[in-house]
């Protein structure tokens, strides 16, 4: 694959536990065990030097083998994984890791986080005490959550003193979950956008192609662009090359304030494409 003439856009984010963690990566979700291997060492030869995977996507062995195989050193590819819902409980957690490394079997796990908080099993908390142990051990540098309520982020951090680095949510234009970013911002927590491209729907919009035009990008470079504007931890999937490389082609260009007012009016506080946290 040629990639030598796409530009890359690698800002880093710092996390309050003092790791660096670049803002834009690559999801796999979906992404067929088979397939995961070539996809995920050519999306690094592309320049994405973040992969996002989960016990529940079944890829994390061709994860691990296509960061090795990548030719990039593996400490320079921040990794994320998580802990399913049925691994939840103290000393399941501990165990659902240690088989999520041996999956990926990579030198370094940087981020681990719990998928959801699957409340009516109340083991959320449980589950974290574990990932604290994790990252005291050294086994996993940096700790987060997925699909926390801010009162599930508030519960964890009043059991333990201990918050998580972030909180990756679904988050795309259709459903822009603006009153959850300010508690984030206030507790210190980043937020990571999941289908940060409504799954391919958001592409369709006429405001989004209009923009598009408007810039001469294409319609997911300006809701990539619009994630990164705003601060956001993103991690598009693409399971095509050229998508692959479309999003990461995503410097030199920026979201002005009617791009932006018009962006913001898409908004709908219906327009959640995955399940709801407080019932899953
Ligand atoms: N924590 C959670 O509960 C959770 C839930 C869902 C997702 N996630 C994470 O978030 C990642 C991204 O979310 P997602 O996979 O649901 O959806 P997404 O990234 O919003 O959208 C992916 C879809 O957009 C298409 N696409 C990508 N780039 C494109 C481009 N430049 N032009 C046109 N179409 C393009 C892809 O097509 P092709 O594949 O054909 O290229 C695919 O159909 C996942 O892979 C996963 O890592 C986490």
């Amino acid at each position: 694959m040629d990639t030598t003439n796409a530009p890359l856009e690698q800002a880093l984010v710092r996390l309050s536990d003092g790791h660096m963690m670049p803002q834009l990566g690559f999801g796999v979700f979906k992404v067929d065990p088979a397939e995961a291997q070539a996809l995920v060492a050519d999306a690094i030869r592309a320049g994405y030097r973040a992969i996002d995977t989960a016990t529940a996507y079944h890829n994390e062995q061709g994860v691990g083998a296509g960061v090795r195989d990548s030719g990039t050193p593996q400490d320079d590819v921040f990794v994320t994984t998580k802990l399913w819902n049925d691994d939840q409980g103290y000393d399941r957690t501990l165990a659902a890791f240690d088989a999520s490394a041996q999956r990926l079997a990579l030198d370094t796990i940087n981020l681990y986080l719990m998928h959801w908080p699957h409340p009516a099993a109340d083991r959320y908390v449980e589950s974290w005490k574990a990932m604290i142990r994790l990252q005291e051990e050294g086994r996993v540098r940096s700790i987060g959550v997925s699909n926390f309520l801010p009162d599930h982020l508030e519960r964890i951090i009043g059991e333990t003193g201990v918050k998580p680095v972030l909180n990756q949510i679904e988050l795309h234009p259709r459903f822009q979950q603006r009153a959850v970013r300010d508690f984030h911002a206030q507790h210190d927590i980043h937020i990571e956008s999941w289908s940060p491209l409504g799954q391919a729907q958001i592409l369709k919009d006429a405001t989004i192609a209009r923009i598009a035009e408007k810039h001469d990008k294409t319609p997911a470079q300006i809701v990539i662009r619009w994630h990164l504007d705003q601060g956001i931890i993103t991690i598009p999937k693409a399971s095509d090359r050229s998508h692959m490389v479309d999003n990461l082609a995503v410097g030199g260009f920026a979201l002005d304030e009617a791009d932006m007012a018009a962006i913001a009016a898409l908004d709908d506080p219906d327009g959640r494409i995955g399940p709801d946290p407080a019932t899953f």
